[in-house]
Order: structure tokens, then C-alpha cells, then sequence
């Protein structure tokens, strides 16, 4: 995901924002579909005792495998084909030598390139059983995210998404993250618009954040990605640059799905093939 940096970068009117023929759809149907194929296949494969590494070198594998690229080496320095992103880790999380435990739950990030246009998904998944308040933040996550992408379609404003997701994941007593946004994308990893995933929040200086309302219209691109925390929504960068957790440690969780929009609604390039949506998987 983005980082949102300051509140001018929400302010990307609709003009700015690329606008995608039939082609380009196509284009993005496949990259999101293999994408989708990586974190179906992950879903047999994460259980306690795995290294997170592996989980890593079987994504960089198969995305060889299928004469694609992934997105996120050699991005920025990033050296990996995942993002996996444990327990207080909200995203960019990683993968090592670490072995999962039961009951951890972690978020699995993949972007690739097929023929230049990018795929970038995530979903949670669980090692072993998770604790009853972990499942309730992911289910909340996914219908959050679910939320934010139903209002898509040509004449809404960006805004009426991160109202939509505040207010399942406010509802259910979770916070939003702010710090992070969803992006277009295309043949570009991250470009404008920054969607995020709020309507408005007040900061702790008692400004007021609120989302821009730039119209949504068919052809944009770009993804719809909430994280969501059980404690404050705070988030802190680890030394290494990338890790990003939760201040107060509370659990987090992700989802992340790239859409296109259409000319009643929106397209979900990112879909399950397996319908392996969202855990339990089995
Ligand atoms: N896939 C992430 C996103 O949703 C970006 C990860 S960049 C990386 O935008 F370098 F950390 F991999
Ligand atoms: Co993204
Ligand atoms: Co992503």
C-alpha cells in the first residue's frame, strides 16, 4: 500500500487519474488472476511450524513458473515477493526465518506483473486456530473491505468508500488505520488516485482528516485495501525500514483487492479463483 504522506496527496482530482479502455481490463484480469492464484495456493501451505520464507519462495516460484514478474523485488530496495504481516504487524511485514505458532494470523501481500499491468492483492490467514477476537477483527476486515468496494461505480466519490469501511470496522469497536491508503494501479504499481479508507477522523491535535471527494468514474483503476486494529490506530516503522506495527501492539488485519471500475459498478480483478476468499480454508 501507499504510505499517504500528507493530506495533499488525497486531494488528486478526477482528472489526474488515469482512465483504462477493454484492453487494459483484459490486461489487469490476468495479472489479477494470477495474483489471486498465489494466495489460493498459499492457503494449503500455512500451518505452525512453517518459516514465513517459505511461504515467500513458493509465491517467488510460482510467479517464475507462470512467466510473470513480482512487483515487489526490487521495489524500493524491497527484496521480497510477499508481504507477510503477523499479528501486530499492520503491512509490510518480512518474511524470514521466523516459524509460525498456532494461533498467530498473518496477512499475505503479493503484487505481479504480467505483460506490465499489476495484480496486488492480500488476505489473512490463520496458523492453526485463531483466538475468538482475532477471528471477529479479520471477519470485520473483510466486510469492511467488502463495504468500501460495493459503492464503487461511476459517480460516487472516493469518499463514500472510506465512509463505507469506517463504518464497519468503527461499528464493530475497531480502529482504521490512517497512515496507509489504497492506490491506482495499473501499469504503474502506485499512482493516483490514494483512496483511503476513512470518510473523516479528527487527529490527535483535533484537526480534522477528511477524504476527498473526487468522482469516481468507469475505466479508473486502483485498489481498496482497509487495515484495521483492535486497539488505537497508530502505527510505528521498524528499523528495518518496512515493518509497520501497531503502537499499542494490538492485532491487526488486512485485505486488499484491485478493481476496476465500470460502467454500473466496479470489476474485482483479484477474485478467488477457488473461492478462497476469505479464512477459514479448509
Ligand atoms: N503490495 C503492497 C501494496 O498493497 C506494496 C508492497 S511494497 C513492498 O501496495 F515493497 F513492501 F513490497
Ligand atoms: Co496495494
Ligand atoms: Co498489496
Amino acid at each position: 500500500m501507499t504510505e499517504l504522506a500528507t493530506d495533499a496527496d488525497v486531494e488528486t482530482t478526477a482528472d489526474e487519474i488515469e482512465i483504462h479502455g477493454p484492453e487494459d481490463f483484459a490486461g489487469m484480469r490476468k495479472a489479477g488472476r494470477l495474483a489471486a492464484e498465489c494466495l489460493d495456493m498459499l492457503t494449503a501451505h500455512v500451518a505452525p511450524g512453517v518459516a514465513t520464507q517459505e511461504l515467500d519462495d513458493l509465491v517467488r516460484e510460482m510467479v517464475l513458473d507462470n512467466g510473470a514478474l513480482s512487483a515487489t523485488i526490487g521495489y524500493r530496495g524491497y527484496r521480497h515477493a510477499t508481504c507477510i504481516s503477523l499479528n501486530h504487524v499492520i503491512c509490510h511485514g518480512i518474511p524470514g526465518p521466523k516459524l509460525l505458532k498456532d494461533s498467530d494470523i498473518m496477512n499475505i501481500d503479493v503484487t505481479v506483473i504480467v505483460d506490465g499491468w499489476h495484480g496486488d492483492t492480500s488476505r489473512m490467514y490463520y496458523a492453526g486456530e485463531p483466538k475468538v477476537k482475532a477471528r471477529r477483527l479479520v471477519d470485520t476486515t473483510y466486510e469492511a473491505m467488502m463495504a468500501g468496494i460495493n459503492v464503487v461505480k461511476p459517480g460516487a466519490t472516493l469518499r463514500d468508500i472510506g465512509a463505507a469501511i469506517q463504518a464497519v470496522g468503527e461499528g464493530q469497536g475497531f480502529s482504521i488505520v490512517r497512515d496507509f491508503c489504497g492506490h491506482g494501479l495499473g501499469k504503474v504499481f502506485h499512482s493516483a488516485p490514494s483512496v483511503v479508507h476513512y470518510a473523516e477522523y479528527k487527529d490527535r491535535w483535533g484537526a480534522v482528516h477528511r477524504a476527498a471527494d473526487t468522482e469516481i468514474k468507469a475505466g479508473m483503476f486502483f485498489t481498496i485495501e482497509p487495515m484495521i486494529n483492535d486497539g488505537k490506530p497508530d502505527v510505528k516503522v521498524m528499523k528495518d525500514g518496512w515493518t509497520a506495527v501497531s503502537r499499542d501492539k494490538s492485532l491487526s488485519a488486512q485485505f486488499e483487492h484491485s478493481i476496476g471500475v465500470t460502467e454500473d459498478g466496479f470489476e474485482i480483478f483479484t477474485s478467488s479463483p477457488k473461492g478462497l476468499d476469505k479464512p477459514p480454508y479448509n
